[in-house]
């Protein structure tokens, strides 16, 4: 049957409100804080409040023909069936989150077709459903279409302002990679570097996402999330003109699950910049 898309990102979006007051209501401490992997991998009881409530408003509406995956109930070896899934991350950036700040991912289908990302504390909403645009609403948007400029050409890396992240994972070959490119990103030219501008990392994979959209950030690089990291700010990337690719070289294709992304912002120049970073990338990981 068709899938009613919009249907679904009205829906996602007033339950993404809802979260987020529950996010907004909720006082975390770090002393409260769970880990899972170790202790720079943390989960607070509400990230799983708020899985579960939106788990069960979801399976309430949508009832059985959908699947649903998220961050809290995920368990290793489970894959995305042939059937739409809802992707939901209940708290992208928990660390910030327990820090005194948070933000809110939801995202739909087991490809990405409905992205919604919202930041309580900031009160601010990105959407987008595929093929209609991606939009913002903020105390100071109303609903204004992504980019929020038109966007300059990317002439090269040395020009770029990019996200990067550390993650979880502190150890092995994914890590070496991570510090031996963030090295390279940031050396001079004389010493074989690319000296992009300035290196950020927002603490939620979703938010560097829809910055990339926003157009305040030109790349956003990463090995070790998930898909519920990035479901719905792909959606919101491509709709706003940006791309995205695998983290490691030639890699034009990437799967929602792969666990390795690069997404660069819309205008001319895309494909140049991708290259050049991927010249950047020190040592490989599948
Ligand atoms: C994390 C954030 C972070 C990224 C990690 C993710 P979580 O999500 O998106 O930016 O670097 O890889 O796991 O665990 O806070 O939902």
């Amino acid at each position: 049957a068709e899938v009613d898309l919009q249907a679904i990102h009205d829906h996602l979006s007033t339950l993404a409100y809802r979260a987020g007051a529950r996010i907004l209501a909720a006082n975390p401490t770090q002393s409260a804080a769970g880990t899972k992997k170790n202790s720079a991998d943390i989960v607070t009881a509400t990230d799983r409040a708020v899985e579960e409530l939106v788990r069960e408003e979801l399976r309430g509406r949508w009832g059985e023909g959908f699947d649903f995956m998220g961050e809290e109930t995920y368990k290793e070896g489970d894959v995305l069936g042939e059937r739409p899934t809802f992707i939901v991350d209940p708290i992208d950036g928990t660390t910030n989150f327990v820090h005194g700040e948070g933000y809110l991912g939801l995202a739909v289908d087991r490809k990405p077709v409905v992205g919604v990302v919202y930041n309580p504390f900031t009160r601010t909403l990105y959407s987008a459903i595929r093929g209609q645009g991606a939009f913002l609403t903020s105390p100071f948007y109303d609903h204004a279409r992504l980019p929020l400029r038109d966007p300059e050409p990317l002439t090269s890396l040395s020009q770029c302002l990019v996200a990067v992240e550390w993650g979880s994972e502190r150890e092995g070959k994914d890590y070496e990679v991570k510090v031996e490119t963030f090295r390279r990103l940031g050396a001079s030219k004389k010493d074989g570097g690319a000296m992009v501008h300035g290196l950020r990392s927002l603490g939620s994979a979703e938010l560097n996402l829809c910055k990339v959209a926003e157009g305040a950030v030109d790349l956003y690089w990463e090995n070790g999330c998930y898909a519920w990291d990035v479901c719905a700010g792909w959606v919101i990337l491509e709709e706003a003109g940006g791309k995205m690719v695998g983290s490691m070289p030639g890699d034009w294709e990437p799967k929602v699950e792969q666990r390795r992304y690069m997404a660069v912002r819309g205008g001319e120049g895309q494909r140049g910049v991708i290259e050049e970073f991927w010249g950047c990338v020190v040592g490989r990981v599948e």
